[in-house]
């Protein structure tokens, strides 16, 4: 076992459960009113999967992730966002919630998504940008904390990837790109407490002190001065803190002649939810564990 190993355990462990709260109603609300019955929708790095499984209905829906798990009715492959294991334009909407902030290059990952769409597809994306976040009374130990978490990142900087997402989707071949944001704040006694708990114990957990000295980072007594310092923060009665998150949707170019034929009559196909299953069935699928849904 390698302290990396340690960290990345540590990280599931810690916020996989958070992330099966999501749900399709409060994360991909901008995505919802542009699916309709009988889509092919994939979610790309769909993790816990509690939004794909809000997504799913009425659609024959997808998810892929580097390390998946089984997901209530929808089927899930194990697989790299930058090389998807389907054929081109197999897609009618894409959604990926907090994956880009994780790969080193998300314009691969969003290129990607775009060839497995097809000619009007749909894409929605959501992710955090901390460049605006703000933390009331700053402390250096703090400031501290934050430069050690973003040098653990792809890239080795701070998560600034929402405010790209607009410029992204355009160079990834997407059209009529929109973005927008909302705002999360920490205002109260209670929330405040909540935060400061959450991160006094990230900087003082072992896995995060041994991988961070491994990389030589920082070493264990400042990782213990950045977790004092956010107790000390969750005990000041002014304290306050708030982050952005980005959302975007952007469409794929009609293609003409695709438009054109897609005004006749189309010839019999394989069922959208058979075709799925034998490309699944080619990556490897995480079978669901009990009386699930299964793809015919
Ligand atoms: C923060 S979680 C978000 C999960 C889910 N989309 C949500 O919002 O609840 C990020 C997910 O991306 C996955 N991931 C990271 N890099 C990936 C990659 N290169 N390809 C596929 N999935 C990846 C992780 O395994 C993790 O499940």
């Amino acid at each position: 076992m390698t302290a990396e190993h340690d960290y990345e355990r540590f990280l599931r462990a810690r916020h996989r459960p958070g992330h099966g709260r999501r749900t399709a109603e409060r994360w991909a609300g901008f995505l919802l009113p542009h699916l309709h019955p009988g889509m092919r929708l994939l979610d790309v790095g769909c993790g816990p999967g509690s939004i794909t499984g809000g997504l799913a209905d009425g659609l024959t829906a997808v998810g892929i992730d580097l390390s998946p798990v089984a997901i209530e009715s929808v089927p899930v492959a194990a697989a790299d966002a930058a090389a998807l294991p389907f054929p081109d334009a197999r897609f009618d909407a894409v959604y990926s919630n907090a994956l880009l902030q994780h790969v080193a290059d998300p314009l691969a990952v969003l290129r990607e998504a775009r060839r497995v769409s097809r000619p009007g597809a749909v894409i929605g994306v959501g992710d955090a940008d901390w460049g605006g976040a703000l933390v009331h009374p700053s402390d250096p130990a703090i400031d501290r904390g934050l430069a050690v978490r973003a040098a653990l990142r792809p890239g080795g900087h701070e998560v600034r990837v929402g405010r790209e997402l607009r410029g992204l989707l355009d160079e990834a071949g997407f059209e009529r790109a929109e973005a927008s944001v909302t705002g999360a704040a920490d205002g109260t006694a209670d929330a405040v407490g909540r935060v400061a708990a959450l991160e006094s114990s990230w900087f003082g957990a072992p896995e995060v002190v041994a991988y961070v000295a491994e990389r030589g980072i920082a070493d264990p007594d400042e990782m213990a001065a950045i977790a004092a310092a956010w107790d000390r923060w969750g005990e000041h009665p002014g304290a306050f803190a708030a982050r952005f998150w980005v959302t975007a949707l952007a469409w794929v170019p009609e293609d003409r002649a695709q438009r054109d034929a897609s005004a006749r009559p189309a010839p019999a196909a394989a069922s959208p939810r058979t075709t799925l299953a034998a490309e699944l069935a080619n990556a490897s699928s995480v079978e669901p564990s009990s009386s699930r849904r299964t793809v015919s």
